[in-house]
């Protein structure tokens, strides 16, 4: 690792450019887990998570919702991988939905789990994929959503319930969100920074 790169990482670790705080964003899953809670209580779902961004959040609801006193369905847990962006920019999508496992989705209330929705491109193209496979229903819920981003060319039916956060359209990092896969482990979203002061 470079000097640079070093003071860098360091630098991200102690941001200052704090967008949600750890705090808050717990606060906020654990409400997130109580709506699935009240929507879920008497039917069982299928909880699919995007890799790899949305494995922090995945891990923060499925803590809420592992309290047997307060939910008492089992619960199938499920991934499928997508991947578009290289550093800060938005690119081709590739979609793995090979590790998903068919019997999981048919005829089951799927619960769809990202980190963030931007453009809308992969849960547009992910919610299509699963629907074909047949599950009883599929609800998209998102970690953050950043305002006027999502293009009209990839609709995503979303519940405004169902999103933790609205924010600005600024790249960020931390809570399970890379950038080039680093910062993820980061456990409160701060705005991404280049290693010269430069925006993301
Ligand atoms: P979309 O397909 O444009 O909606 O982008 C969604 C995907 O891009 C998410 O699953 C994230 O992995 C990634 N992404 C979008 N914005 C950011 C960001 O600000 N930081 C890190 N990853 C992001
Ligand atoms: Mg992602």
């Amino acid at each position: 690792m470079t000097k640079l790169q070093k003071s860098h990482l360091k630098q991200m670790h102690d941001s200052k450019g704090v967008v949600l705080s750890q705090k808050s964003i717990d606060a906020r899953c654990s409400k997130v887990a109580d709506r699935l809670i009240e929507l879920y209580r008497d039917v069982p779902f299928t909880l699919v998570g995007v890799l790899n961004g949305a494995v922090v959040f995945v891990t923060d609801l499925l803590r809420h919702l592992s309290n047997i006193e307060r939910y008492d369905q089992p619960i199938e847990l499920e991934f499928v991988r997508a991947r578009s962006y290289v550093g800060t920019n938005s690119g081709e999508i590739g979609l793995n939905l090979k590790i998903l496992d068919r019997k999981a989705i048919e005829g089951r209330h799927v619960v769809l789990v990202d980190d963030i929705l931007d453009t809308g491109k992969t849960l547009h193209h992910l919610v299509r994929e699963i629907r074909e496979m047949k599950p009883a229903s599929i609800r998209p819920v998102v970690l953050l959503r950043k305002n006027g981003m999502q293009s009209d060319e990839y609709p995503v039916e979303i519940d405004p319930d169902d999103i933790g956060f609205q924010i600005e359209p600024k790249f960020v990092v931390g809570r399970g969100l890379d950038y080039n896969g680093l910062y993820r482990n980061l456990t409160w979203i701060a705005e991404y920074v280049g290693p010269r002061g430069e925006p993301g």
